[in-house]
C-alpha cells in the first residue's frame, strides 16, 4: 500500500471524464487500497480516483467518526438509481484545502455500483452518507464543489486556491 498525492484545484487532471473499471483484477485492488489509505491519511471521509490523477470511476468512503469503528465503502461504477429532496450540507474536498463551502444536493440517494471484486451492489444513502456519494460521484464526470457555489463564491474560492498554490510552489 502507498499513500498517493492528492490533486489540488486547479489541476486540469480533476476535470477528466473518468472511464469504467473494466478489469476487476490485483491491480485494482492496490489502487483501491492505496486509495483508502491516502484518504485516512489526508484524513478525509472520501476520495474519488481522479483526485490522485486516476481517470476511473471509483471512489472510496468512511463516515465513521473519531470514536467509531472504520467502516470503509468501496463504489466502482456507480450509478444513481433515484434522488430524493434537498438537503444543504457545509462541505470540504481534499482537492480543495482549508475551504468549506455549503451546497445543495438531493437528501436522500439510491446507488448501485460494483465492489473490488465486480459483484453488484445497491445502497441507500441519507445525510453525511447521501452528501459523500455525491460529492464523490461528481469527481468522476469532472464536477467540483466549485461548480456548485455562488459566482462570488467561486471567485473567493479560485482566487484562495491559486494563492495556495503560489505560496506552496515557493515554499
Ligand atoms: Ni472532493
Amino acid at each position: 500500500m502507498a499513500i498517493r498525492t492528492i490533486l489540488r484545484y486547479p489541476d486540469k487532471r480533476l476535470r477528466v471524464k473518468a472511464e469504467t473499471v473494466t478489469k476487476f483484477d490485483d491491480a485494482l485492488k492496490t489502487l483501491v487500497d492505496d486509495m483508502a489509505e491516502t484518504m485516512y491519511a489526508a484524513p478525509g471521509v472520501g476520495l474519488a480516483a481522479p483526485q490522485i490523477g486516476v481517470p476511473l470511476r471509483l471512489f472510496v468512503i468512511d463516515i465513521a467518526g473519531e470514536d467509531e469503528p472504520s467502516e470503509l465503502k468501496v463504489f466502482i461504477n456507480p450509478e444513481f438509481v433515484s434522488k430524493e429532496g434537498e438537503l444543504a450540507w457545509e462541505e470540504g474536498c481534499l482537492s480543495f484545502p482549508g475551504i468549506h463551502e455549503e451546497i445543495e444536493r438531493a437528501e436522500r440517494v439510491v446507488v448501485k455500483a460494483q465492489d473490488v471484486n465486480g459483484k453488484p451492489f445497491t445502497l441507500e444513502a441519507t445525510e453525511l452518507l447521501s452528501i459523500a456519494v455525491q460529492h464523490e460521484f461528481d469527481h468522476l464526470d469532472g464536477t467540483l464543489m466549485i461548480d456548485r457555489v455562488s459566482l462570488l463564491k467561486k471567485r473567493f474560492i479560485d482566487r484562495e486556491m491559486r494563492r495556495a498554490q503560489g505560496s506552496h510552489a515557493r515554499a
